[in-house]
């Protein structure tokens, strides 16, 4: 009985933090492709190899259930992997749809005509590759009308984050969000687009400004995971155990997770 948790590297631990809390006796099995992170950089293509070698090395663990606790391989891969490459009696869900649905005042699953919202100016930050897939603002377009998106490629954001370099991490959070200013000087809301962005929601924060509304995914994917299982139970797996896998350098890895979730976190060789 495991769910596999899948991420380019660390950034899926704050998803994986909020679905474990959700879910105390759903076992997780959390993947971080430590070795090729960050995936915001790379090409579609690329992303899709990654993302279904990931997901195939989840399937092997007894994980029927795979969420992607990464919004660029949501965005980059997702689609087509729905489209031709997932058997039957497997699923892969994404992280965009439930934080949507949030945003647009929806219930999980609602499919009715797009409609107006009370917000209406969204400041979008998500790595380079999650930005020119378009895939927010098509996913928002399906549920909501004239709500104007500016999207920010914070390159550089994922990178100092996985090197634990904080100081980095929080000078570019500044300047991305300083860039953006120049183009949405007054945002209603803002989404934190990519897994990794929830470890400096406290600089997004201070440097957006108190009166802007910070949209972050993992509460919001905990309660659609909560639901999800509630209608399809069978969904939980065969694996037995929660374990952490990674393809990067373990004792690296596991020591970052500990950082930054403040409880110890051992990962092993994927
Ligand atoms: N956490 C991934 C996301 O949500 C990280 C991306 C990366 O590896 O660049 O997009």
């Amino acid at each position: 009985m495991a769910v596999g948790i899948f991420d380019s590297g660390l950034g899926g631990l704050t998803v994986l933090d909020a679905v474990a809390k959700r879910l105390p006796d759903v076992d997780f099995v959390y993947y971080a492709d430590s070795a090729h992170a960050p995936y915001g950089v790379r090409d579609a293509d690329n992303i899709y190899d990654l993302t279904t070698q990931a997901v195939s090395a989840l399937w092997d663990q007894g994980c029927d259930l795979v969420i992607l606790a990464c919004n660029t391989a949501s965005a980059a891969a997702l689609r087509r992997m729905q489209e031709s490459w997932i058997p039957s009696d497997k699923r892969v869900l994404g992280v965009f749809v439930p934080l949507i649905e949030a945003m647009t005042e929806r219930d999980w699953g609602d499919n009715s005509p797009p409609r107006e919202v009370e917000v209406k100016h969204v400041a979008l930050f998500a790595t380079p590759a999650t930005v020119s897939s378009r895939a927010f603002q098509r996913e928002l377009a399906f549920r909501a009308i004239g709500v104007d998106v500016e999207a920010q490629a914070c390159g550089g954001v994922v990178d100092a984050i996985e090197d634990g370099d904080m100081i980095l991490a929080e000078a570019l959070v500044n300047s991305h969000v300083d860039a953006l200013k120049r183009k949405m000087p007054s945002p209603q809301a803002a989404i934190l687009g990519c897994t990794h962005y929830p470890l400096m929601e406290k600089e997004f924060q201070a440097a957006l400004g108190e009166g802007v509304k910070v949209f972050s995914q993992a509460n919001l994917v905990a309660d659609s995971l909560a639901d999800y299982l509630d209608r399809h139970p069978q969904m939980r797996g065969t694996g037995t155990g929660s374990k952490f896998l990674t393809t990067g350098n373990p004792e690296k890895v596991s020591n970052r997770a500990t950082q930054f979730l403040r409880r110890k976190i051992t990962f092993e060789a994927a």
